[in-house]
C-alpha cells in the first residue's frame, strides 16, 4: 500500500480528487466505486470545481456507490442518494444513467460486472474500522447484502439523522466486492481517525478491522492527512 501524507484536509481532497481526474481522462468510460461521509465532501467539492473551471468532462464515466441505509427513499434527505446529489451528481454532467446506488441487492452485483468491474474504488473508514457498511467480523470473501449497523455507527450518525431514528440496517457492497476493484483510494482525516488508521494499515490483517483487509490488495494508494496518520 501507498501511503499518501498531506498537510491537511484541503489537500486530501485535492490530491483525492487529481487521482481520480487523472483516471477519468486515462480510460474511456471509467467505473467508479463512490464513497459518501463527510470524509469525501471535500473531494467531491474538489471535483465540481475541476468541471466548473476546467469544463472536465464526466459525461462517459459509470458510478457505483458502495453503500445505501436500507428502507430510505431516494429522496429522503438522510439517504446516501440525496448526499450524492448535493454533493456530487447535480454539479457535474454524468448521465443519471451511469449513476447507481444500492437500493435493493438484488442486480447489483451483475450491474457491476456489466460494466466491466470497477476501475477506480474511493472508501473511508469507520471509527470502528468499517470500510462502506462492513462492519467488524464482515467476511472478506462478502458481496453486496443487507447488514445490520453497529451501535458505534448508529452512533456516529445520529447527529446527522436530527429528529428521526437512524435505520439499523443498511445494504452495502461487500468486502469482496471491493478487494476486486482494480485501483483503491483510501481516505482518512482527522484524530478520531488516527488510532484506527494504524490498525488497519500496519495492525494484523483480521476480520475484525475491516479496513486490514485493504493490506492484501495490490494497489491501494491511503491518502492522510497528519491527524489521521498521528498515531503512526
Ligand atoms: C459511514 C459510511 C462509510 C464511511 C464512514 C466514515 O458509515 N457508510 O462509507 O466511510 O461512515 O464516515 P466519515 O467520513 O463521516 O467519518
Amino acid at each position: 500500500m501507498r501511503v499518501l501524507v498531506t498537510a491537511d484536509y484541503r489537500t486530501l481532497s485535492q490530491t483525492a480528487a487529481e487521482l481520480i481526474v487523472k483516471a477519468v481522462r486515462g480510460k474511456a468510460g471509467l467505473v467508479l466505486g463512490l464513497p459518501t461521509g463527510r470524509t469525501p465532501v471535500g473531494m467531491y467539492d474538489e471535483l465540481v470545481r475541476l468541471h466548473r473551471n476546467q469544463s472536465h468532462d464526466f459525461s462517459r464515466i459509470r458510478t457505483f456507490n458502495l453503500d445505501e441505509y436500507a428502507g430510505l427513499h431516494a429522496g429522503d434527505p438522510n439517504s446516501f442518494d440525496t448526499y450524492m446529489h448535493r454533493h456530487f451528481f447535480d454539479h457535474v454532467n454524468i448521465p443519471p444513467e451511469n449513476t447507481h446506488i444500492p437500493h435493493e441487492v438484488a442486480n447489483y452485483e451483475a450491474a457491476i460486472r456489466d460494466a466491466g468491474g470497477i476501475d477506480l474504488l474511493i472508501v473511508g473508514i469507520g471509527t470502528n474500522g468499517h470500510i462502506a457498511f462492513n462492519e467488524p467480523g464482515s467476511s472478506f470473501t462478502s458481496r453486496t447484502r443487507t447488514v445490520n449497523l453497529a451501535p458505534e455507527t448508529v452512533a456516529n450518525a445520529t447527529k446527522q439523522f436530527g429528529n428521526n431514528a437512524v435505520p439499523k440496517q443498511a445494504i452495502t457492497m461487500g468486502i469482496g466486492t471491493i478487494l476486486e476493484s482494480r485501483h483503491i483510494l483510501l481516505l482518512a482525516s482527522g484524530t478520531a481517525k488516527a488510532d484506527i488508521v494504524r490498525r488497519a494499515l500496519h495492525g494484523p490483517i483480521t476480520e475484525s478491522v475491516p479496513a486490514s483487509a485493504l493490506q492484501q490488495h495490490p494497489n491501494v494508494i491511503a491518502i492522510l492527512d497528519e491527524e489521521a496518520k498521528s498515531r503512526g
